[in-house]
């Protein structure tokens, strides 16, 4: 690399730390606060929302492989049940299954995944997509891939031995006769659904999905506004892991737009002054039996 564009790029590299750290992230953040609480006050939700991909975040997945399981394992599990809610075409619970089975091969599991849509339910039981269903277009490792699909022509077939730790079914966050449908269970994940919801829907949906856990159960729970993910977390007693919270959260915001309090699910930049930090940015919790 020449000398003048080893200065263009760290001009452009102190440009963007000032644009995005400094000004989005502290600055111009009480403006943004409080131009959100006002989309957030009249956007308008639905449930028609299905996008999903495979791997949508890998360092959610490390912890769920190394730190979460490795604190159901200290609680004594081991067969660890778990719940998908919210699961779309099934590519969050593949993906969980996929990157369980390859790096926690002694861990026994199974996954009981569903959605509210049935023809949802259809496509994820039918276990076979193209390459733009798995990826959306953005980067999935080859290698995931590689071991979680077989080719058939140009369709991607979960493998076998993948598939049959998940099963598919409908079911609805809304439902009273959720904890009827689905016993507790030790992890539960209810991801990028409840901010498409109404806030009075998601606060009914959040309360069923406390019916579902165990009493030592982790819960992931990205995609749901942050002040309300506080004020219920915390009334529910759910313990935020400290793990890699930053990456996690900052990933999750890749594809939302700079001008993010336009956007009802546009959560805002990650803020090292937020005395909330660790709760207001978590994605992963852990009951604690402490709540009310
Ligand atoms: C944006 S997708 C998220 C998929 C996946 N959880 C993920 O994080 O990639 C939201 C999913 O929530 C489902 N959904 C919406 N309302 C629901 C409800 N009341 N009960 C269960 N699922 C619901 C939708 O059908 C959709 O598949």
């Amino acid at each position: 690399m020449n000398k003048q564009s080893l200065v263009y790029r760290s001009a452009r590299a102190v440009y963007r730390f000032f644009r995005s750290e400094l000004y989005f992230g502290v600055v111009h953040l009480p403006i943004g606060r409080a131009k959100h609480k006002a989309v957030l006050a009249k956007s308008v939700r639905n449930d028609s929302h299905t996008y999903t991909c495979f791997y949508r975040s890998p360092m959610q997945m490390e912890a769920l492989v190394g730190p979460v399981v490795e604190g159901l394992q200290r609680k004594g599990v081991r067969a660890l049940t778990i719940h998908v809610f919210a699961g779309s075409n099934g590519g969050e619970a593949y993906t969980i299954a996929s990157e369980l089975l390859h790096r926690r091969p002694e861990l026994e599991f199974t996954i009981r995944a569903s959605d509210l849509h049935p023809h949802m339910v259809e496509q994820a039981g039918r276990a076979s997509y193209t390459l733009q269903e798995i990826t959306q277009g953005v980067s999935v490792p080859e290698e995931f891939i590689a071991r979680t699909f077989d080719r058939d022509g140009d369709r991607y077939v979960v493998r076998p031995h993948i598939k049959q730790r998940v099963s598919f079914e409908q079911a609805d966050l809304l439902s009273e006769q959720l904890p009827q449908q689905f016993p507790p269970a030790d992890l539960v994940f209810a991801q990028n659904v409840l901010f498409h919801l109404p806030p009075p829907l998601a606060r009914q949906a959040f309360g069923n999905i406390l019916r579902v856990l165990k009493p030592h159960a982790r819960i992931f729970l990205d995609g749901m506004e942050l002040d309300m993910r506080v004020e219920l977390t915390q009334r529910a007693g759910l313990k935020p892991l400290d793990y890699k919270v930053r990456q996690i959260y900052g990933y999750s915001r890749r594809h939302i737009p700079e001008n993010w309090w336009d956007y009802y699910y546009g959560n805002e930049p990650y803020s090292v002054f937020s005395t909330d930090r660790l709760a207001r940015y978590c994605t992963i919790f852990e009951c604690t039996g402490a709540g009310a």
